[in-house]
């Protein structure tokens, strides 16, 4: 049977209480305890890739490092957010992040917090696709899947030139270009621009029309995002084609509050 019952352990020195499958970060999160993590979003599954929030768990005599993110604990457990092994782990990892991507502010600022300067002993690679700007966190590419439901972006190439992209670096058919990747990018790796009638997202080689709103005429998503919305919610259709401050003033009830 499905375990029901709250877990209770130890989280740097003070108990607390787990939801049935709620993981250590969760916890800290709500105790108010800072996790450092890069590639975890709560729209999407955790993946563990950053490796950032790693943290120490006691069990018994038994020690061992997880990562935060993913890791549910059990009764019983000692977890240490931020001991000394802890911190040194988190230093070998903002190095290899420093390395990668030296421009992004957020990494440079999480290195200073750790005490890690740019002078890393890890030489220093370009990569391809979201530039030297991206740290794999994958983020993008759960974003896409999870919640929009699309798959339009994915992994390509191995170790260093490990990259996103989308199938053959070209533009696909998948992406609606509705900009959910480039909200979730944690380093502004991916750009998007509406220009000349059209979304350009040039990270994943894609351009394509946007539509007018009704009401005002300015265009406000593209012509695939109305597509999928249209065929999402067939019963609102009427309404699709408008943008939100136009949807907010057209319907309202009778006291003059919006709608939708
Ligand atoms: S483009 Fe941004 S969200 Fe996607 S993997 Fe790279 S850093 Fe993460
Ligand atoms: S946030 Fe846990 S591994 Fe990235």
């Amino acid at each position: 049977m499905k375990e029901t019952k709250n877990i209770i352990f130890t989280l740097d020195g003070r108990e607390a209480e787990a939801r049935p499958d709620e993981t250590v970060l969760s916890v800290a999160k709500r105790l108010g305890v800072d996790i450092p993590a890069l590639c975890h979003h709560q729209a999407v599954t955790s993946y563990g890739a950053c490796r950032l929030c790693v943290v120490e768990v006691k069990k018994g005599k038994r020690t061992r490092i997880v990562t935060a993110c993913i890791y549910i604990p059990a009764d019983g457990d000692v977890v240490e957010t931020g001991n000394e092994r802890v911190n040194k782990l988190r230093r070998i990892i903002l190095e290899l992040l420093l390395a990668r991507c030296p421009e992004v502010d957020l990494i440079r600022s999480l290195a200073g917090q750790y005490g890690v300067d740019a002078s890393s002993r890890f030489r220093v690679s370009g990569s391809a696709g979201a530039g030297e700007r991206c740290i794999i966190c994958g983020l993008c590419v759960r974003v896409c899947a999870e919640v929009m439901g699309q798959h339009a972006i994915g992994y390509a190439n191995r170790g260093g030139k490990r990259m996103i992209a989308t199938p053959f670096e070209t533009q696909t058919e998948d992406c609606i270009g509705c900009g959910a990747c480039v909200f979730v990018c944690p380093t502004n790796a991916l750009h998007l621009e509406d220009i000349g009638g059209k979304r350009v997202m040039k990270e994943l080689y894609t351009s394509m029309p946007m539509m007018k709103c009704t009401g005002c005429g300015r265009e406000f998503a593209t012509e695939k995002q109305i597509e999928k919305v249209r065929h999402c919610l067939p019963a609102a259709h009427d309404k699709i084609a408008m943008c939100p401050s136009c949807r907010r003033a057209a319907f309202r009830d009778a006291a003059g509050q919006a709608l939708i």
